[in-house]
């Protein structure tokens, strides 16, 4: 794993930024992988940016997203299709028909992760995948476990997310308890991953990741550092916890 500290979460989003432009100046065809969440937003402002200054255009681009509360609809303010639409599509000019975010209101969310992930697949694979990474190092929704699902589906979310997430929501009962996600195996197909991490909130995972020297379902994003091209940006508070004698990974 490839890993770059930036001074700030604003040199952290315009490097993820800086990535995303070669891609998609390279191949304006692209496949993205996003996530939602806090951390990619200042990433997101500077891909709007950017496209207002004519210097992106995602008419030929697609996208999938990441993951989906179960039970909540796409016009929920608190659902992963709204926020999406309000901090990225809304403002660019990628076709609504090409932006894929899974429905939180499938009656059948194993067979429908089947189909998401048959998708990305026709589209030709993910080739530049997004990631945040919770407290507890998981990545999308696939939490800490003894197993972690490989493909597209269903899954129930762990006390600490909901508690982490339960920020967005009016009260902490308000917040699902499953949701539907991509599955590691289909976040590992995708060509190339950036994992995004800011804040002292998150330095506890990244210090995990980066000097236990183990790959552990029980820190989902362990898993990462099996990918041939992965690469961690964080900022100095991320990765405050990091002793770098001991570290795993290549620092950038
Ligand atoms: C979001 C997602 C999650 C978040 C993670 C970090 O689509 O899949 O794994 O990336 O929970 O969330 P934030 O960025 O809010 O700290």
């Amino acid at each position: 794993m490839k890993i770059i500290v930036t001074e700030s979460y604003e040199e952290m989003s315009k490097k993820t930024a800086d990535i995303i432009e070669e891609e998609l100046l390279a191949n304006d065809n692209i496949v993205l992988g996003l996530a939602t969440g806090s951390t990619p937003i200042g990433t997101y402002n500077e891909l709007i940016r950017r496209h207002l200054e004519g210097i992106l255009d995602f008419s030929n681009a697609k996208s999938f997203n990441l993951d989906e509360y179960i039970g909540l609809s796409a016009e929920d303010v608190n659902s992963y299709n709204y926020f999406m639409k309000d901090k990225l599509f809304d403002h660019i000019n990628l076709p609504n028909e090409n932006a894929h975010v899974p429905d939180g209101l499938t009656d059948d969310p194993e067979n429908y992760g089947d189909s998401y992930d048959k998708l990305i697949k026709e589209s030709g694979g993910i080739d530049l995948q997004i990631l945040g990474i919770g407290a507890n190092g998981h990545i999308a929704f696939n939490e800490p476990a003894e197993e972690l699902r490989y493909t597209t589906g269903p899954v129930v979310l762990t006390e600490q997310t909901i508690e982490d997430n339960s920020r967005f929501f009016e009260s902490k009962d308000l917040v699902p308890t499953s949701a539907v996600t991509m599955g590691m195996g289909s976040i590992m197909k995708a060509k190339r991953i950036l994992l995004l991490a800011n804040g002292l909130g998150k330095a506890d995972a990244i210090a995990q990741l980066l000097n236990s020297k183990k790959i552990t379902t029980f820190l989902p994003a362990s898993l990462l550092l099996l990918h041939s091209d992965a690469t961690l940006i964080c900022d100095k508070e991320a990765f405050s916890q990091v002793n770098i004698e001991d570290m795993a990974g290549e620092l950038a």
